[in-house]
């Protein structure tokens, strides 16, 4: 299994923090943001990952990632090895993914939002992925934020709406996602939305229709430090963690 960590996109939302700088490179209270995915994929046993971003900001993540060297993969013990791909503009999600076609070649793929951080575990989901695809909900106050699940009384999901004006349920579609390679397939053809990008929540309708598409709800905490108010909390977050850990 390899990954991708989208880390392009112009952080609008964050501005002036990240007008010199981008989103993923940002603290969150000791380590930059990207680092939490790193680690998370690296002790999910995930030992190769593109990190997708914009041609002005590349270098800024080869001087502090390299390729790899300071991540081990739980599984292997052996260094993370860490290669870089190129968005031009942030035109979506799904094209981010895109851009990892021939990295990803005939393998499965985790696509893994670079600002999004997961305190669950996601090592056993990779381990026992076969096939289509399985995505992560958390129950959150603000779903308007989101893509949103609207699920059975089984708990299968039935549609994904991105950021609706009117959300059918509290559950928010986590920036982590586990495709199969039939990925690329139902990305063909796939037009542009209402906002001008190419959406994920596209792709994940896709596996939906063919049912393919399984959900785990996620237990412990979730940031998307896409806003100020989510990327302090976050900071707050880790803080009490580790003087939890250290007292
Ligand atoms: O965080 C979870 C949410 O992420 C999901 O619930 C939504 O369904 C999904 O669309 C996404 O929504 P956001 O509005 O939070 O996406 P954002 O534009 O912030 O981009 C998410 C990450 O992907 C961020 O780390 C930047 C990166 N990105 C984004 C775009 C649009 C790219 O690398 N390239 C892009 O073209």
């Amino acid at each position: 299994m390899k990954a991708v960590i989208l880390a392009g996109g112009d952080g609008t939302r964050l501005h002036p923090l990240t007008l010199v700088t981008n989103k993923h490179l940002l603290p969150v209270y000791n380590k930059p943001v990207i680092y939490y995915a790193i680690e998370k994929l690296a002790a999910a046993g995930v030992d190769k990952i593109m990190v997708v971003t914009s041609p002005r900001q590349v270098e800024h993540f080869v001087n502090l990632l390299g390729s790899g060297q300071n991540f081990k993969s739980k599984n292997t013990g052996k260094q993370t090895q860490i290669v870089y791909g190129i968005q031009n503009e942030p035109r979506g999600i799904a094209e981010g993914l895109w851009i990892a076609k021939d990295y990803i070649s005939n393998d499965n793929c985790v696509l893994y939002l670079g600002d999004n951080i997961v305190e669950d575990d996601i090592g056993e989901h990779v381990a026992n992925f076969k096939d289509g695809a399985t995505i992560f909900l958390k129950k959150v106050e603000d779903p308007v934020r989101f893509g949103v699940a609207s699920v059975d009384k089984m708990g299968n999901v039935l549609e994904i709406e991105e950021k609706p004006k009117n959300p059918k349920s509290n559950l928010a579609v986590v920036g982590v996602y586990i495709y199969d390679n039939s990925v690329f397939n139902k990305m063909t053809g796939q037009p542009k939305s209402a906002r001008g990008e190419y959406e994920i929540t596209y792709v994940n309708n896709k596996y939906i229709e063919e049912g393919t598409l399984k959900s785990v709800l996620l237990k412990k905490d979730w940031f998307d430090v896409g806003t100020s108010e989510s990327l302090f909390a976050a900071g707050n977050f880790m803080r009490n963690k580790i003087s939890r850990l250290e007292s």
